[in-house]
Formats: structure tokens, sequence, C-alpha cells
């Protein structure tokens, strides 16, 4: 089969694209999967640089969520057969014509769901509700702000605060990324680039602040938070684009009475299991309802994963990025 291949830490360009074995004899219950199509993901361009909290050993493919079909299940396994389209999330692997995934953390999709919009669905859209859901307690008419509203996790933040009843007003870099994130049903909009989050965030809230702020940025973008929180608010940390991981003075949190909350969603697979099915059940009903429509801004070709991740380092996607197995390049 076809893979890309890390075998040392470095940026895209030190990847390599190569024909390999076959993944072969399965352990008890795993799953190998014809993969279809593989999501990018901002930690997949920490992963091969050896910046990421899991470093795989050499030689790995990098991808942790795919989707496609089921070729081969270990005799244990009952949840899935072969035939069954399913979206699979991963140690790393995604980039290449097959996977091997946990039983348990293989999901049979939707039928209305295509490959490339189920590649690009579990941990964006897990993270998003399960941060709103279970760990915020986001309410029905609380104001929600999102950062990075138009990048991966952010814009799916965007869906779910509106389908749970929220006000969201997204902040992003450009107004092209704005109309993308008000595309999704964002109330209000605020260019970080232009605009200062606390004085627009305060004024929006008529002096109040957000009850809820979702942070996939940090750094300035989380200091700003803190500033525009309301009084009882919860801030979610789930993550660090930005690049700088932010200190928190504990008398802010005092003071303000609020709750900063940190978000591993990759960890509930092991330790919430149920938490993970249950979060993945809900958001199917709302995508067959067409309360979600996951958004896909570029579908490039396996072959051409360096430009795929390039896409996220250099701020220049909306949504996902997908590589397709055999499709041309829609860029
Ligand atoms: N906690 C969890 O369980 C969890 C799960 C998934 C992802 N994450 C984390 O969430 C973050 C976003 O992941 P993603 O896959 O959604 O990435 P993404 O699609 O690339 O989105 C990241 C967004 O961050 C903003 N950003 C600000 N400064 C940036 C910079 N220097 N480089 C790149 N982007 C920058 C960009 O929006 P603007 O241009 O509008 O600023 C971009 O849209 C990452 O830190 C990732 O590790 C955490």
């Amino acid at each position: 089969m076809r893979a890309v291949v890390c075998r040392e830490w470095g940026g895209p360009e030190s990847l390599s694209f190569e024909q390999v074995a076959d993944p072969k004899l399965l352990a008890p219950g795993q799953v190998r999967i014809a993969v279809s199509a593989a999501g990018i993901n901002f930690a997949d361009t920490l992963m091969i640089q050896g910046k990421y909290q899991v470093r795989p050993e050499f030689p790995f493919s990098p991808g942790l969520e795919a989707a496609g079909t089921v070729i081969e299940a270990a005799p244990d396994v009952d949840t899935v057969a072969p035939g069954d389209r399913v979206m699979a999330l991963l140690d790393h692997g995604g980039y290449a014509e097959q996977a091997v995934a946990r039983a348990s953390d293989v999901f049979r999709i939707p039928d209305g769901m295509e490959f490339e919009t189920a590649a690009g669905f579990p941990i964006v859209y897990g993270t998003s509700h399960i941060a709103l859901w279970e760990r915020a307690c986001l309410r029905p008419g609380e104001t929600l702000v999102v950062h990075g509203a138009a990048g991966g996790v952010g814009l799916t933040a965007v869906e779910v605060g509106k389908a749970m009843g929220a006000t969201v007003i997204a902040t992003a870099s450009s107004a092209e990324k704005l109309e993308v994130a008000a595309s999704r049903g964002a109330d209000h909009l605020i260019n970080y680039k232009t605009e200062d989050i606390r004085t627009r965030v305060k004024e929006l809230t008529g002096g109040a602040g957000a009850d809820v702020i979702y942070d996939p940025v940090g750094g300035d973008t989380f200091d700003a938070s803190l500033r525009c929180i309301a009084w009882g608010g919860r801030i979610l940390i789930i993550g660090f684009a930005e690049g700088r991981i932010p200190q928190i003075p504990a008398n802010i949190l005092l003071v303000k009475n609020i709750a900063t909350i940190g978000v591993h969603w990759g960890a509930y697979r092991q330790n919430q299991p149920h938490t993970v099915a249950e979060s993945f059940a809900t958001l199917f009903r709302w995508f067959e309802e067409g309360r979600i429509q996951p958004h896909i801004s570029n579908r490039i070709p396996l072959a051409d994963y360096a430009k795929a991740m390039k896409l996220l380092i250099e701020r220049r996607s909306t949504g996902k990025v997908v590589l397709t197995m055999d499709a041309q390049d829609q860029d």
C-alpha cells in the first residue's frame, strides 16, 4: 500500500511517500480498514516534529483519524464487520491506504455521510461537543465565545454551541474566516487582527462578559479571555495553536469566581468510552437532522500530504483539510 512515512523529526518536507507492506496479523480487538479519506489535524503537524505529547517510534505514518470500509476484524470483534462503512480514531497511521484501529475506536457512520466528511468528523466534533456539553455544561441562552472560530475545532464549537442554544460570538484573524463562522450560525463576529477582543465582547454582552469561552488558540487570546469572562464563567482550554502556553494568575480565578477547564478529548477514549459513544450518537443525529454541516476547505490527494499539512501550519485552511486516496486535487 502507499503511505506517508515519518523517519525523523521535522516539518512536512521531511516526510516521505512510500510503498510499504499492508498491515497483517490483527491482534485481538483490532480492525483493519481500507482508508478512503484521512483527516488532517493540527496535532499531526506537532507529532512529526516530536512536539506532541505522544512520540511514536520510527518509522510511523501520521494521521489520527480516517474513514473507509472494514476489510478485516479480529475474531473477538463483534461491533463491526467487513464491509461496514466506518470512521476510526487512531494513535497514528491515517495517512495510508490501510489502517489498523482498536474496535472500540471504530464507529459505523450514517448512510448519508460521505467518507471525506467522516474522515474529518470525530476529533473536531467530538472535542467541541464533550467540551461544551460534558465539561462546561453550556446552557441555552448563555453567551459562548469561540476563538479561532473558522479552524477545525473552532468551527465545530460554533455549530455545537448553536445546536445547544447559545448565542455565539466568533473570533478569527480575517473577514473571510469570519464569514465561514457566520455561515455556520455565529451571531456576532470579532476580527482579532483589527479589533480588541475584551472591548468587543463587553460591548456585545452589555458589559457582563461571556458565560463560556472556548479557546484552541492560547497566548494573547487566552489573556484577553480572562478579561472578558463573566462572573461565574467557564474558560475551556482546548489548545495552543498560537504557540504560547498562557499562565493563569490564581487571584483572577478567585476574584471573578471563574473556572478554567482543561479538555483532553483523546483521553476520554480510555477513561470514559461511554461518554464518547453517547456524544457521537448525539452528533450523528444532529448531522442527519442537518443541524451540523461539516465544512471541508480542501480535499487533497494523499501524495500531496505536505501541501495539505502546510495549509494548517500557514493558517490558510477553514474547517477541515482532508486527504483522499483516489480523488484529483480539488484545491
Ligand atoms: N484538547 C483537545 O482534546 C484537542 C482536540 C483537538 C484539537 N486540539 C488543539 O486545538 C488546536 C486547534 O487544532 P485544529 O486541528 O482545529 O487546528 P486548525 O484547523 O489549524 O485551527 C487552528 C486555528 O488557530 C488559529 N491560530 C492562531 N494562531 C495560529 C498559529 N500561529 N498557527 C496556526 N493557527 C493559529 C487559526 O485561526 P486564525 O487564523 O483565525 O487565528 C486557526 O484557524 C490545536 O492546538 C490542537 O492541538 C485540542
